[in-house]
């Protein structure tokens, strides 16, 4: 091509209007090209125009970071919940440009994420990965992570749209839910970020609503997302989330993931040329893709950025993130901050203590470079100034928990981690494999063309290399793969496939899996040999991934020696919470019990020494009965890789906690508004309507364990001078202002909450909504003034007789407060 024939192409002109461009390239099209470009050509690319030199576009996972399609490390961000409970949007914007820098750098140009699905339910498995029950909330936070991502030029992907809220019969389940809710409720994120935002795709779910899957949605799709609120970028299915080819199509789904295409390609132009699918459907889909690609930059020519991986400053932002995310939920007679000149001895226990909890399970995941537990945190930040003692107390995993790369050695002189893996393309492990490497992770998820695989293969994987105990005594070591499989350690077999197996709950990918688990007596400072193999079975042939876990119990002593630990301290820090399997994508947890017996352990402890601080680490709510007689609490969430120096900084006073639950703590699940209803089989009867969360809990007069809205702080803030209109018209924004003072002693972040609450109102309503939030920074002593405007929306409801949001005339309490339970100032405005 010459320099003069490009200048004639509009759409190799970045200067020209996007649109221009995007009108040009598209009648530059065959219909084959528009079709194609409506699948992925992989399981994470997308197609782009070959003839004319459009090239395919990479997106990867989020919203945690990014989960690399080719397994590198990334910075691991504090989970999506303990985003929401910095209740800070700048800084969630931060977060979001640093991830859209780390895209960048592995050359991926859309991130799948932000996931802002309301929390329905307090054991959903994907609780950690969201944000709130709350829409304002979420869809606040949602919009500044799209921002942050679309600031650096990668595109976002809004999910899961729509009402998808419990891994219970994911794929399958048909939410019902009334037209009110769906659009006060589970809508309400979405319609903020897409108006104040444009994120550059929206995914739609796996699950159906109200009888259809959301791919096949022209409601949903058409109808509201694209038409009501004039979204322009692309509807992209989740993963393996269409069903049909003419109804997705036509519905509005444009782009069908992973590729290769299953029901579009081939198949939609067939459905073209037979007239179920219309040509100006492909072109208007077409069309979206075309502005996807156009708008990520890939064609015009600069240099592409050139992004930025796991540098200081992503560091840095990942700690102050980690570090607001925390919530002080108990502080009795100041216990914290522990002053560390007056700590000696610091007994830091708990079967969390030494795990290094920090992300949820499934697609988030990212693969961490750097991951410490909250004990060696409490070491490093108390070295010097107080003796750390530890022991676990127990164990809380229900199964033996994924083998970590530095238990192992390809070699007996324990040079690096990870195992030996020799790949073998044929079936068994006769002849020579046909690749050997060094590997860090024991187990994996296993996919054919890893495996130097086509479609029909059957292949073999084995690990070998050597294994370290750490401790003394029994370990339970464990494989959870689809086919045949085997452990030999130190020359013996301890699981092969007459090794009894049992199917539990975390069912990842939907496949029904058995895990075998065999034990051995070992003794911590010598290496075993060990060998790990793994056959995939014919039954696998065309299935394009399949999972292999290896776990490793290892002794976790008893309660009685944590409590003895404890008691010869000068202060115990408990750390309690999930298992490494309790959160993830795949499946719910059954109750909210803490797994194990860490109830007994906190009780335990607390008995042998007062002075002691629970740490909570986990994406959800769980139950604490113990919560009455424990002084001091701190939910930590799933931080990231700088969430437990996070907590140790907090601990011991050398940072402020200034997190917000996003979520209500209930005292029991049965409490929870959705609970009756929960899980459905088919069919999941969403019949709490819109009292989820604070809004069941205000109507129902009951008071949960800790309320949406809810953190303390090191000091104290006053609220003051409240002032608001008096009587405004309808539909003008009321701006609120009032001050806040920190009169405490310590500096702090105060997040002051604005609930509306309709007087009398004429349809019922919940008795309040968060419709506005600050969150201010004083230093002791200071003051300062806030406002916060409420538009139209603020006041209304939706109505579906008339279709439309309705600020009904009258008289709105304003309350301004910390908590959706902590009111500390009122007025009253009228709307004429
Ligand atoms: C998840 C999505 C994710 C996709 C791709 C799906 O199973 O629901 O959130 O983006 O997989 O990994």
């Amino acid at each position: 091509m010459t320099a003069d024939t490009a200048a004639h192409e509009t759409f190799r002109n970045a200067n020209a209007p996007l649109e221009d461009r995007v009108e040009d390239l598209l009648g530059r099209l065959t219909l084959a090209e528009k079709v194609a470009l409506m699948a992925g050509s992989a399981a994470f690319t997308l197609h782009g125009v070959e003839r004319l030199g459009v090239p395919q576009v990479r997106v990867t996972d989020g919203p945690t970071g990014v989960r690399s399609n080719e397994g590198e490390a990334a910075t691991v961000f504090p989970v999506g919940v303990a985003i929401a409970s910095t209740w800070n949007p700048e800084l969630t914007r931060e977060v979001a440009q640093a991830i859209g820098r780390e895209a960048l750098a592995l050359d991926n140009r859309v991130v799948l994420a932000p996931t802002i699905n309301i929390m329905r339910i307090p054991n959903w498995g994907r609780n950690f990965e969201t944000y709130s029950e709350d829409p304002f909330l979420a869809g606040t936070l949602g919009t500044a992570y799209v921002r942050g991502l679309q600031d650096e030029g990668v595109g976002a992907s809004l999910k899961h749209y729509a009402v998808n809220n419990q891994e219970f019969n994911r794929l399958t389940v048909s939410a019902r839910v009334d037209e009110r809710t769906l659009r006060e409720i589970y809508l309400a994120a979405f319609e903020m970020v897409v108006k104040a935002a444009n994120p550059w795709t929206v995914m739609a779910s796996y699950n159906r609503i109200n009888g259809t899957y959301a791919t096949d949605n022209p409601y949903l799709l058409t109808e509201i997302l694209k038409r009501e609120w004039g979204y322009d970028g692309v509807v992209v299915s989740d993963w393996g989330a269409v069903h049909s080819t003419a109804p997705a199509a036509n519905a509005g789904n444009d782009l069908e993931m992973p590729g290769p295409a299953r029901w579009f390609g081939d198949k939609l132009l067939k459905a073209v040329e037979a007239g179920e699918t219309p040509e100006h459907q492909i072109d208007a889909a077409a069309r979206r893709m075309l502005r996807l690609i156009l708008r990520t930059g890939v064609l015009d020519g600069r240099d592409p950025p050139k992004g930025e991986l796991r540098t200081r400053r992503h560091r840095q932002i990942a700690a102050r993130a980690a570090e607001e995310a925390l919530v002080l939920l108990k502080n009795q007679g100041e216990l914290l901050p522990f002053d560390p000149a007056k700590v000696s001895t610091v007994a830091v226990v708990g079967p969390n203590a030494a795990a290094r909890r920090i992300q949820g399970g499934g697609s988030s995941q990212v693969r961490a470079g750097r991951q410490i537990s909250i004990l060696q945190a409490v070491q490093d930040l108390m070295a010097g100034q107080a003796e750390v003692v530890h022991a676990d107390g127990g164990d809380n995993e229900p199964v033996p928990p994924a083998a970590r790369p530095d238990m192992f050695s390809p070699d007996n002189a324990r040079g690096q981690p990870g195992l030996t893996v020799d790949y073998f393309a044929e079936r068994g492990f006769e002849g020579a494999p046909s690749k050997r490497q060094v590997e860090r992770q024991i187990g994996k998820l296993v996919s054919m063309s890893a495996m130097g695989l086509t479609g029909s293969g059957v292949g073999a994987l084995r690990w070998s290399g050597w294994f370290w105990p750490e401790k003394d005594g029994m370990h339970e070591l464990s494989l959870r793969a689809p086919g045949h499989g085997r452990i030999l350690l130190d020359g013996q077999v301890i699981v092969d496939p007459a090794t009894p197996g049992a199917v539990d709950d975390w069912d990842v990918g939907g496949m029904r899996v058995e895990r075998r688990t065999g034990r051995a007596t070992l003794s911590a400072g010598r290496g075993y040999p060990i060998s790990i193999e793994y056959v995939r079975p014919e039954s696998l042939k065309g299935v394009t991934w399949e999972q292999v876990i290896v776990g490793v119990r290892q002794p976790r002593g008893s309660i009685a020696e944590a409590a003895e630990v404890a008691a010869g301290a000068d202060a115990a820090i408990v750390v309690i919470g999930a298992a490494s399997i309790s959160e993830g994508e795949g499946y719910d947890r059954r109750d909210l019990e803490l797994p194990g017996d860490q109830n007994a352990l906190v009780e335990a402890v607390l008995a042998a020494n007062p002075n002691t601080a629970i740490v909570f680490t986990g994406g959800s709510p769980y139950a604490f009965p113990w919560i009455d007689h424990v002084p001091a609490m701190l939910c930590a969430w799933l931080g990231g890789e700088e969430g437990p120096d996070a907590v140790a900084r907090v601990l011991f006073g050398a940072a402020e906690p200034s997190g917000r639950l996003p979520v209500t703590f209930p005292r029991r699940i049965e409490d929870t508004p959705a609970w009756p209803y929960y899980p459905g089989g088919e069919e999941a009867d969403y019949g709490e309507g819109l009292f989820v969360g604070y809004r069941h809990y205000d109507r129902a007069g009951e008071a949960p364990m800790f309320p949406f809205g809810f953190g303390l702080t090191y000091t104290r803030f006053r609220y003051a001078d409240l002032k608001a209109p008096e009587q405004v018209r309808a539909g003008d924004p009321v701006t609120v202002t009032f001050t806040l003072k920190n009169e405490g002693q310590r500096p702090g972040k105060e997040t002051a909450q604005l609930y509306v609450r309709p007087r009398g109102p004429a349809v019922e309503r919940p008795v309040k909504e968060l419709k506005g939030f600050a969150k201010v920074a004083l230093a002791p002593g200071e003051s300062r003034t806030v406002s916060l405007t409420l538009d139209a929306r603020a006041f209304s409801y939706y109505d579906p007789a008339r279709k439309a949001w309705i600020a009904d005339k009258g008289a709105y309490d304003l309350l301004v407060g910390c908590s959706a339970a902590d009111i500390e100032l009122q007025a009253t405005v009228r709307l004429e």
